[in-house]
């Protein structure tokens, strides 16, 4: 498996690589059809076997502080996107896009990554195994539109799937009405320590 930085022409299998494994992850259904391009710089890495892209990883990274990070603290990049297909997982592969990352990272001075994620397992479990720090959350909470609370999202009535964030502490009552609520996660990994 060879780490190298991704090219312009790797949209297409970059795209499908994403779609593939995020599949069995809660972002089933965040699906995109172009590669985001970020308002600030990124280290844009993405793995490669078997004459194929497996694996990939995107930190957006500031230049001053607070351009693309959320927390207070020393110039930091953020996460926006990581994943391996689900035939390739645990053989160290985004341990080692993540290593590469943060080895381009300290090179243009940056001190910490964030990361934003839901409540699947494997990547919470993968946060913490390499030392990220849980920091904040809230809920992210789908609907049907059949199902729409008026005084919650009537603004966007007529929309067929609804979507609207909540706070954590609403867990339990929201998990009773709506048919998907996650908790999305802020993770923070310091590494100028
Ligand atoms: C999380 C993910 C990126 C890990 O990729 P990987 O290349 O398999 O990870 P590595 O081989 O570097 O590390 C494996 C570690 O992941 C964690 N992990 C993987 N699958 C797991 C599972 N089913 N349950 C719990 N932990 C799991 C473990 O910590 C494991 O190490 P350990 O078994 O030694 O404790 C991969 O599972 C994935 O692509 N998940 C879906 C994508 C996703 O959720 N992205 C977030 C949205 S941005």
């Amino acid at each position: 498996m060879k780490i190298r930085k991704y090219l312009k022409n790797d949209e297409k299998d970059w795209l499908q690589c994403r779609l593939l494994s995020f599949f069995d992850t809660s972002y089933y259904d965040n699906i995109v059809r172009k590669k985001e391009n970020y308002d600030n710089n990124a280290i844009n890495l993405v793995a490669i076997e078997d004459n194929k892209i497996i694996g990939f990883i995107d930190v957006e990274i500031e230049k001053i502080k607070k351009q693309a990070c959320y927390l207070e603290g020393k110039l930091g990049g953020v996460i926006w996107e990581l994943g391996v297909l689900p035939e390739y997982r645990n053989k160290k592969t985004a341990t080692r896009l993540l290593e590469r990352a943060i080895t381009l990272a300290k090179a243009k001075n940056i001190c910490r990554f964030e990361a934003w994620t839901q409540d699947d397992i494997p990547i919470n479990y993968w946060y913490k195994k390499h030392n990220f720090q849980y920091k904040e959350g809230y809920l992210n909470v789908f609907a049907d539109q059949g199902k729409l609370v008026s005084d919650e999202i009537g603004k966007i009535l007529g929309v067929r799937i609804v979507n609207f964030e909540a706070s954590l502490d609403r867990k339990d009552e929201l998990v009773k009405k709506y048919k998907r609520v996650h908790e999305v996660r802020l993770y923070e990994l310091k590494f100028d320590e």
